[in-house]
């Protein structure tokens, strides 16, 4: 008999079991449920490549759906708004009235005789009314609509405009949330974009590792669910390699779980073999796009690092790269922001992506 593999290690997969993230979610929802506004309503989440963002805006859609709140999710994208304004009129059509219908407006005379078919109303409105029409529906039937964005784009006009017209949407008592997903410095760049710059105000999370308890225990209870066991070393290694970061996660997870998946028991040498095809995966998918956006400066500093047995002190850093503690200290920005580093101590860095530093030594 063979086992059905429970992990999930495609990217916007929901996971079995969500490893940490608690707090993150509790107050988010804790807003979905308050009769009150609360400031959470409005939360931009950041987080390098596999962190865990779109699963985090999927799993929180779901949660608001399930408190009664209309979801409505778009990409940042070119067509966004349209998209977000369909999405609504589907997912509220039972609280709506039909659609005004479609008439002839006018009869062309073109080769080919066209019909043209307009529909007038639409002409005497704009994106921002015709969605605060239905918001009004929403409102009469108690029902919020929230609205969730990935892969933020500070450079797509439409973000703006959507930034613009819900601020008008919360200044007007209505029951609407906004939850944005990004990587780091496209978040901090349209925080700084001074149109919508009441986004600055707004609930800010930044997903980094998940902690080494709540790993080894969504390890554990996703191969529970499966129907197997895993032996305690087996675990601890499987936790270990994953440095907390989410992706890996599942990925060593799937790996180790298809070694021998008509086994009961996943074992040692399973998770060992395991994490080799997890890393090998992760390069290709995670790695080498991480290392294609690092600059000339990225990378002497991270080399500089890689004199380092473990973490780095900033003053040591300086010293090797031989540049002013100003301009070290925007790389370190940098690279925090990429996911790459994170702060220690005061003064202290260290690598934050899992093997990120092995994969550097092969390849400078
Ligand atoms: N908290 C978590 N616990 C366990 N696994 C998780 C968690 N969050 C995400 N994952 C898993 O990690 C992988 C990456 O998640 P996701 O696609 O949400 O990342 P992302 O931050 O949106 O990445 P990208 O920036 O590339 O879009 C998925 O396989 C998902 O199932
Ligand atoms: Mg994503």
């Amino acid at each position: 008999m063979s086992f059905e593999n429970p992990f999930t290690p495609s990217f916007g997969e929901i996971p079995v079991h969500v490893a940490g993230r608690e707090q993150v979610i509790a107050p988010i929802v804790r807003a979905f449920e308050s009769t009150r506004r609360r400031p959470e309503l409005t939360t931009l989440i950041s987080g390098a490549r596999g962190t865990g963002k779109t699963t985090l805006l999927t799993l929180l859609a779901r949660k608001a759906e399930s408190l009664g709140w209309i979801p409505v999710s778009a990409t940042a994208l070119p067509g966004m708004l349209e998209d977000l304004e369909i999405g609504t009129r589907r997912a509220a059509r039972h609280l709506l009235p039909e659609e005004p219908s479609s008439h002839v407006t006018g009869v062309s005379v073109a080769p080919l005789g066209g019909i043209s078919l307009e529909r007038s109303d639409r002409e005497l409105t704009n994106w921002r009314y015709r969605m605060a029409d239905i918001l009004d529906v929403l409102a009469s039937a108690e029902t919020g609509l929230l609205i969730t964005i990935d892969e933020i784009d500070p450079t797509l006009d439409e973000m703006i405009q959507l930034a613009a017209v819900y601020r008008h949407f919360v200044r007007e008592g209505r029951k609407v949330a906004l939850l944005m997903a990004g990587l780091p410095h496209n978040v901090s760049s349209l925080m700084s974009n001074k149109t919508v710059s009441f986004l600055r105000r707004a609930q800010s999370v930044r997903l980094g590792p998940v902690g080494p308890y709540d790993v080894r225990n969504a390890l554990l209870s996703t191969v529970l669910e499966g129907g197997r066991e895993i032996d305690q070393d087996a675990l601890d290694l499987a936790a270990q390699e994953t440095g907390g970061f989410p992706f890996l996660i599942q990925l060593v997870g799937y790996r180790a779980w298809d070694i021998r998946p008509d086994e009961p028991t996943i074992s040692l040498s399973d998770v060992e073999h395991g994490v080799e095809l997890a890393l090998a995966e992760m390069e290709e998918r995670i790695f080498e796009a991480t290392f294609r956006d690092l600059s000339e400066g990225d990378l002497r500093f991270l080399s500089a690092m890689l004199e380092d047995e473990g973490d780095s002190k900033m003053e040591d850093l300086v010293r090797r790269m031989d540049r002013s503690s100003s301009q070290v200290a925007q790389y370190r920005r940098r690279l925090i922001e990429a996911g790459v580093i994170g702060a220690r101590r005061r003064g202290v860095v260290g690598f934050d992506l899992p093997h990120f530093r092995e994969f550097l030594e092969a390849r400078i």
